[in-house]
């Protein structure tokens, strides 16, 4: 009893006071105090012979939300691992779990918790009592709401430090907290509890950072006012995953077989996979606001992309060099668009969303917890290499993996099973699935690979299991020795101040502006309905078209999505007196690059060359992509590429038709430089300048080139007040006379302009004029009234001389 009396004065921590209460009578509970009071010694910095060895320092950690679902699962269990691991190494811990609960109830809830604790697998179980006992002493719950409360902590830690003569290290904040409230923490954290100078403050956020890159943006700032970009680490969790971890370690020890194998000629493609079994119950709140490509594949799926493609660095232990080589990754992405991904939505979800958020059975969600995604780089390195991204929730198989299938250049003419017929690959396994543990796999049709550190083993021993095509046999395994939990990993490392292994704000809003664009595009889409787990059968497989993924098997009736595609007809007939087609946009744009390739094929027949010239805006587009992705048998090599009108701003910029032209059709075709033809706008450092002579250069060049100045094929669009090309209506167009290229002044910006003249228009064998999309109803409908030329309408005035004219109105611009 006395010394459960010693005892008690020590554990001045009120939930302990519990704990002691609870088991005072027994026995076994005495030899535990004494146990208690020869760690305490401990823990304050002294060692058993009562030396004193220099102390690095006393570190409070408070999480905030400790008493929450997350600090539940994993935070307390990894902080408990990560003191297990220092404790005895001269450092001294204090633990906070803050919540919104008054005292005595949290303090119940926080012991519910930390009694759970499990042992972290290197103790003994002697030991871990030990260290447990120590864990809990040092724990306490506090409400902390207020500004009030954070200066109470404030002043406990500050107390402590002084009653017990330690120093200060640092304070480490861990918010699990919903992140609308961050910044409001943030602001507390910052005006109570900053840390004397010569310590450290870490304050660790949780995903979700954001919901598109505006409010990623918002928050980032927020914070910023609040803390120092060194004092934020914001946890992936996927980034303290084993293998996650060791990719770049992988590719560093393995340096000299994968480098010359690591690029677009040795590559085939590369799979990021998630699948998960599990449904949304329970977090419809968040979920139905985010969606499967904002929870997992902008952040998780993401960090493991860049970790494969980015630049190996030349000091792994250098935080800085690993962020500016991730951040590199994105710009050499390409734009992702709403063809990129096909996206699915598991049946039940929408009773799941009707449920939980209280909705009628009327109500449906347009929220994807299926999407595949196909993205490309444009870099010497990896361009063309497809990258398959996916994600779902209810599918066949709880497995997450990386898998880089390289190209196979043997030709089996039988023997199918010899290994060098066989699939050659590199499998990143984040655990789960068939194999059931983390591991990197490499196929031994590739090269022996050297263990990632000492911390991983080799395994010999096969299950029976197959693994992305190929037997387990087939495959050299690492593993790691000793499994570790993501968070602690983590948590070892906000300890260690070692920044590499968490979003910096530069790759957050870099992952960000990369995903947006592509979100943005998917607000109104339709997710294709999935019963979920074997029952999707072949359902999501999804391919890569072009450019552009697609679900495989297409004769899916989509459920919710219902009228407007009836109608797949391409009508014919007249509009202002001359030919019309009409179709929805994809079959308008299809039958126009027929029609363009018709006109090719002719003129070439009959003069060796094509002669086309296009107009920018943003309805062309759609016929460039259809022209660069599809129209595969189209006569580039014979066709010359002229502007129909530019821009007075220097071809790299956004606004230029040349850089559109370039971006979305030149590029991905393989027409001859010289046969590409960009408007003379820049000259002599400046843009637009008469004296330059930049129209008048061109209209050389178009004398020269074609064949009585006479395009074969003109394409235009018209502006919502009825310009063309750049002829607007008030420019002295008529002064032109027999000149084919003009400067013009557009209203808007940027007001100068290079175009073809009417004349040179009007001179061509052909002319297409493209009208696409619902705010050009209003145009079609005022040009259909008008007979002949309109001043106010510049577009009236193209009249081929000797050529056709015809229009490609959509159904959404001609019938609104
Ligand atoms: C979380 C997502 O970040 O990651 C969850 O919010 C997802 O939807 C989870 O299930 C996957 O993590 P793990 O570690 O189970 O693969």
């Amino acid at each position: 009893m006395i010394l459960s009396k010693q005892a008690s004065n020590l554990l001045h921590r009120s939930w302990v006071i519990v704990l002691t209460l609870e088991f005072a009578t027994s026995m076994w509970r005495i030899t535990w105090c004494l146990l208690l009071l020869a760690t305490t010694c401990w823990q304050r910095g002294y060692t058993k012979e009562g030396e004193n060895p220099p102390s690095p320092g006393h570190v409070s950690v408070v999480i905030v939300g400790g008493t929450g679902d997350l600090a539940k699962k994993y935070l307390w269990q990894g902080f408990f691992h990560l003191y297990s691991t220092q404790v005895g190494k001269g450092y001294t811990f204090s633990f906070y779990g803050g919540g919104l609960s008054p005292d005595d109830k949290g303090t119940a809830l926080l012991f519910e918790i930390l009694k759970e604790l499990k042992c972290p697998s290197e103790l003994t179980a002697e030991r871990c009592a030990l260290v447990k006992e120590q864990f809990l002493r040092l724990s306490q719950y506090l409400q902390l709401k207020t500004v009030e409360d954070y200066e109470k902590l404030s002043q406990q830690i500050q107390q402590q430090l002084k009653q017990e003569g330690m120093v200060e290290a640092g304070r480490l904040f861990y918010m699990s907290v919903p992140a609308f409230a961050y910044a409001d923490i943030a602001a507390k954290i910052n005006s109570t509890c900053r840390p004397p100078a010569g310590t450290w403050l870490r304050v660790v956020l949780e995903k979700p950072f954001g919901h598109d890159f505006g409010s990623a943006q918002l928050l980032a700032t927020q914070l910023a006012s609040f803390l120092k970009e060194e004092e934020m680490f914001r946890i992936d969790h996927y980034l303290g995953k084993e293998v996650v971890s060791q990719i770049l370690a992988f590719r560093k020890k393995n340096n000299n077989l994968l480098e010359p194998i690591w690029n677009k000629h040795h590559i085939e493609r590369i799979e990021i996979v998630l699948k998960e079994t599990l449904d949304c119950k329970g977090r419809i709140q968040f979920y139905d606001q985010y969606g499967v490509i904002r929870d997992v594949l902008q952040n998780h799926l993401t960090e493991v992309l860049t970790l494969l493609m980015m630049s190996v660095p030349a000091n792994l232990s250098s935080s800085e060099e690993v962020l500016k080589n991730k951040l590199q990754v994105f710009s050499t992405l390409e734009h992702l668009e709403s063809k990129s991904v096909v996206i699915g939505q598991y049946q039940s979800y929408t009773e799941e969303v009707q449920e939980e958020l209280n909705k009628t059975k009327d109500y449906f969600s347009l929220t994807p917890t299926f999407a595949g995604v196909v993205i490309f780089a444009d870099s010497p390195q990896y361009d063309g290499i497809p990258i398959f991204m996916t994600s779902g929730k209810m599918l066949d198989e709880r497995v997450g993996y990386a898998r880089i299938l390289f190209k196979n250049d043997i030709f089996c003419v039988q023997d199918y099973d010899n290994v060098n017929c066989r699939p050659r690959q590199i499998v990143f396994y984040l655990g789960h699935g068939a194999l059931e543990y983390p591991a990197i796999l490499v196929s031994k049709n590739l090269f022996k690979p050297s263990l990632v550190n000492s911390g991983w083993k080799e395994v010999t021993e096969h299950k029976d299991v197959n693994v992305l095509g190929l037997p387990l046999s087939d495959y050299y395994i690492q593993t790691p020795v000793v499994p570790k939990e993501a968070y602690y990993e983590l948590i070892s490392k906000i300890f260690h101040g070692r920044k590499d292994s968490f979003i910096s704000t530069e790759n957050l809003l870099a992952s960000w502006a990369f995903w947006t664009p592509l979100l943005d595009s998917l607000v109104r889409a339709y997710p294709r309905p999935y019963p979920g787990s074997v029952a999707n059968g072949d359902l999501l497989n999804f391919e890569l078209r072009g450019r552009e993924a697609a679900f495989v098997n297409e004769a899916v009736v989509n459920v919710i999505q219902q009228g407007q595609d009836e109608n797949f007809q391409v009508m014919q007939g007249k509009y202002r007196g001359v030919d019309m087609v009409s179709a929805w946009a994809k079959e308008l744009v299809e039958r126009l690059a027929s029609d363009l390739q018709s006109a090719a094929e002719e003129a070439i027949r009959d003069e060796g060359q094509f002669h086309l010239a296009l107009s920018g805006g943003s309805s062309p587009i759609a016929l460039f992509l259809q022209l660069a992705l599809h129209q595969y048998t189209f006569p580039w090599s014979h066709t010359h590429v002229w502007l129909a009108d530019e821009r007075c701003v220097p071809p790299t910029e956004a606004g230029s038709n040349f850089r559109t032209i370039h971006d979305q059709l030149l590029q991905h075709v393989r027409i001859p430089y010289f046969n590409i033809h960009p408007m003379p706008v820049l000259l002599n450092q400046r843009l637009c300048v008469e004296e330059d002579g930049g129209a008048i250069l061109y209209e050389n060049e178009i004398n020269q080139l074609v064949n009585a100045s006479s395009f074969h094929y003109i394409l235009l669009g018209v502006g919502e007040d009825g310009h063309t090309a750049s002829l607007f209506q008030d420019s002295k167009l008529d002064e032109s006379g027999e000149r084919l290229v003009t400067l013009t002044e557009s209203p808007s910006k940027p007001h100068q302009r290079m175009s073809l003249t009417f004349t040179a228009i009007n001179k061509a064998r052909k002319v297409g004029v493209l009208l696409m999309g619902k705010r050009k109803h209003e145009l079609v409908t005022q040009l259909s009234r008008i007979k002949g030329e309109s001043a106010k309408y510049p577009i009236t005035k193209v009249q081929p001389t000797n050529g056709n004219l015809i229009w490609y109105l959509d159904y959404d611009a001609l019938l609104g």
